[in-house]
């Protein structure tokens, strides 16, 4: 296989793993929203967000390699709903994303290709941070358990009977 095609092949894997991503992080946002959890909720949203700007850059890498961008998901959006499993099924993405951009970018150095090479280690950056909010948020439910996420709820009433919008 040439270089640029198994580029384009590792690159289509990552599109379809992050557009899985955005589409669980949607479903555990709006289930967070619909159960007052504003804190949880938001950065599921903006997870999702940045998970969609991964696709971009993605893309942008699979066109200039002058590849079709396949916009496939790796699997489907799993109906989870305990706030903690949420976070659990988040991390282990996370791990997962990590690991396998990591192995990527080892395989773009072998056939020489340093820029898609950097592409993987600059998202591997990336989903290291998502991983590390939500190990703190596991710990928190770990540490605090229902009295954390009453105290979102709590939170939430407070602004709307104060006449305020709660977070996106
Ligand atoms: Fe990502
Ligand atoms: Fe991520």
């Amino acid at each position: 296989m040439l270089k640029r095609e198994k580029s384009i092949e590792l690159l289509n894997k990552a599109v379809a793993d992050e557009m899985t991503a955005v589409n669980q992080y949607m479903y555990f946002h709006f289930r967070l929203d619909d159960m007052g959890y504003d804190l949880l909720s938001s950065l599921f949203k903006r997870t999702a967000i940045t998970e969609m700007m991964h696709v971009e850059r993605l893309a942008e890498r699979i066109l200039f390699l002058k590849g079709e961008v396949e916009m496939k998901c790796s699997g489907p959006v799993e109906k989870i709903h305990d706030v903690k499993a949420m976070l659990e099924k988040a991390a282990q993405m996370e791990t997962g994303s990590v690991d396998d951009y990591n192995a990527w970018a080892n395989e773009c150095a072998q056939h020489a290709d340093s820029a898609t090479k950097k592409v993987f280690e600059g998202l591997v950056i990336e989903e290291e941070g998502h991983l590390d909010q939500f190990e703190t948020e596991i710990e928190n439910m770990e540490n605090f358990g229902a009295n954390y996420l009453a105290l979102q709820s709590i939170e939430r009433s407070k602004i709307i009977s104060a006449g305020g919008t709660p977070a996106e």
